[in-house]
């Protein structure tokens, strides 16, 4: 079975597809590169011993999708290609909406038009808004206060649309928290463009010498320290997420919309220390006020995976520390 994969050359999308070969997947890799290098590619073909097809494509570009689904049969449609930074699609509002929205709906234009209608979509918890209550279960209002976000949940409500007309689609959106850590092998991991907007990749920085500092947004937020709490997901864990939606999909009748989160919530000190634990080195951080569009808390209730994924996080975030330090000490400068 052949799975496109849009934006396999990312962070999670290149954890993904070491995860779909390993299940015997036959796997394609459609990016720009706009936000990822070739060389991520090829440490994936080192982990899993293999070569893999790579399409060099945009997926606004209606003939560069229509010749990869010309010249391949494809069953499913693994749909990571995207712009991520909240903080650029306020300042650049239509880049936002022409890659995430626009460059969405030719794919699935593209793929009616090859009858290809399975899809997995990344979405984002960043759909749910400041929640009345945490956990967050699929059900809550949805709310979005950015491009960025508002971008996702256009492109879950466009694939909710085309089910209705046509339902032999086969939809899965799934919700991520928030995807921390990196391959075991050390050898790929989150590459940022520049200063990290995430805590992770700011600490991992930190830790290395690259940042002096990191300033903690807020510590006077509704929270058992008064730093922001949320729901961190080992990469490995959210790609495992994705090969149980693609062998389930077909047995779904209506579009299905998951959420990926592990059901824990850190907030920002424990992560801190908890890297600072398994790095053994310092991060020197200090207390600034809120960031702008932050909330207290977030976190999944994950059981509707659990019950229709079969699929639930295992890893702890010691792990998730650690293999996000392996990477970052192993690759200091990236790829
Ligand atoms: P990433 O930037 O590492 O990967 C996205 C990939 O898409 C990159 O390789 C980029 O080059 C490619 N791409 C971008 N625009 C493209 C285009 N027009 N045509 C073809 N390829 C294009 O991001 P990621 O962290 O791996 O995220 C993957 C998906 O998951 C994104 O859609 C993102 O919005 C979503 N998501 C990410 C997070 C997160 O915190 N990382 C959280 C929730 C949802
Ligand atoms: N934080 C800091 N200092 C930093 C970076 C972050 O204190 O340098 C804090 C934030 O205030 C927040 C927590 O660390 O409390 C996590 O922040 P991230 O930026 O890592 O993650 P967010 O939860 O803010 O945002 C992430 C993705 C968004 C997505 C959202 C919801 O980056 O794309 O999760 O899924 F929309």
């Amino acid at each position: 079975m052949k799975v496109l994969v849009t934006g396999g050359a990312g962070y999670i999308g290149s954890h993904t597809v070491v995860l779909l070969i390993e299940a015997g997947y036959e796997v394609l890799v459609f990016d720009n590169f706009c936000n990822s290098s070739r060389e991520s590619i090829r440490r994936v073909e080192k982990i899993v011993n293999q070569e893999i097809t790579v399409i060099e494509g945009d997926i606004r570009n209606r003939d560069d999708l229509r010749n990869v689904f010309e010249k391949y049969a494809i069953s499913t449609v693994i749909h990571f290609a995207g712009l991520k930074a909240v903080g650029e699609s306020v300042e650049k509002p239509l880049k936002y909406y022409d890659t995430n929205v626009n460059g969405s709906a030719v794919l699935f234009e593209v793929m009616a038009e090859h009858n290809c209608k399975s899809i997995i979509f990344s979405s984002s918890a960043t759909v749910y808004g400041d929640p009345h209550t945490t956990p967050i279960l699929e059900n809550f209002p949805l709310f979005v206060t950015n491009p960025y976000g508002r971008s996702k949940l256009m492109v879950e409500e466009i694939l909710r649309d085309i089910y209705v007309s046509d339902n032999e689609w086969k939809i899965v959106l799934l919700r991520y928290f928030n995807p921390v850590g990196a391959h075991e092998s050390g050898t790929i991991g989150e590459n940022p463009n520049g200063i990290p907007n995430n805590l992770m990749p700011f600490i991992a920085q930190t830790a290395v010498g690259k940042r002096e500092i990191l300033s903690v947004f807020g510590d006077d937020y509704d929270t058992k320290d008064g730093t922001g709490v949320r729901d961190y997901i080992h990469v490995v864990d959210l790609s495992r997420g994705h090969v149980q939606a693609l062998e389930r999909i077909s047995s779904f009748r209506d579009p299905m919309t998951i959420n990926l989160g592990t059901g824990t919530g850190y907030s920002v000190l424990e992560m801190i220390k908890a890297f600072e634990k398994v790095s053994e080195k310092k991060v020197p951080y200090k207390i600034v006020p809120r960031r702008a569009g932050d909330i207290a808390t977030c976190f999944a209730d994950p059981s509707y995976a659990k019950k229709v994924l079969d699929w639930e996080a295992t890893k702890t975030i010691d792990e998730m520390c650690k293999d996000s330090w392996h990477w970052q000490s192993k690759n200091p400068n990236g790829y």
